[in-house]
């Protein structure tokens, strides 16, 4: 008689196994993760808080698409990850997985507490990035989606980025308007 192979998955890798559960929660509440917004992500696609553990996830790679990275051991990584976890009231990162639990998006919203308008607090999106092979699904747009409801849920009464001419039409898109003129001082 035909012997019915079992299949085997070689997709997912084994990241988990190596996790700690107690340092490797949730950058922040995933309460503030927005139900809707998980709802229209392609199938099998998830987004949530950044873990300690998405640096074996291809955290870093996929911010390679946006700017120099450069070489950073793990160590390096979970000290700065700390850093950001003291701060989690101020520091929301986010990722998007694939299928495979592989990180293919990321972005950040970082909550500057002020004394104007009357202790107003507003939002700054930071380092949006989509693996080239993913790009144009969507994931952009629904990273930016979740960072605003982020923003929304935590009090901010705007957010604000700074992006190159080629990426306007993206966050145009997405719901913003051109508002005043970047600058930089470089040191
Ligand atoms: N110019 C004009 N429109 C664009 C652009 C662009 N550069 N990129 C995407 N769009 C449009 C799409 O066509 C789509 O339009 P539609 O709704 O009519 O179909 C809509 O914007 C949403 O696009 P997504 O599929 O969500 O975009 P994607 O997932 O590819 O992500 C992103 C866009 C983040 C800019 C991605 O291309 C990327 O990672 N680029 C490299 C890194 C980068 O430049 N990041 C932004 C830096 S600025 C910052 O971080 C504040």
């Amino acid at each position: 008689p035909e012997v019915t192979k079992p299949v085997m998955s070689s997709t997912v890798t084994p990241v988990d196994a190596a996790i700690d559960t107690v340092t490797d929660g949730p950058l922040f509440s995933s309460t503030l993760i927005s139900p809707e917004v998980i709802s229209l992500l392609p199938t099998d696609y998830t987004i949530r808080p950044m873990r300690r553990s998405d640096y074996n996830r291809g955290y870093l790679d996929v911010l390679r698409v946006l700017t120099t990275v450069g070489d950073i051991t793990e160590e390096a990584w979970n000290q700065r990850y700390d850093w950001i976890t003291s701060r989690n009231d101020e520091y929301y990162m986010l990722v998007v997985c694939d299928g495979a639990d592989r990180v293919v998006g990321t972005g950040s919203l970082i909550v500057e507490r002020k004394f104007i308008h009357s202790l107003g607090m507003v939002g700054h999106i930071e380092d949006i990035a989509v693996e080239k092979n993913q790009q144009g699904k969507k994931l952009g747009l629904r990273i930016i989606q979740a960072l605003d409801y982020v923003a929304a849920q935590v009090g901010c009464y705007k957010s604000i980025l700074d992006c190159s001419e080629v990426n306007e039409g993206f966050y145009v898109k997405c719901g913003f308007k051109r508002a005043g003129l970047e600058m930089a001082h470089y040191y």
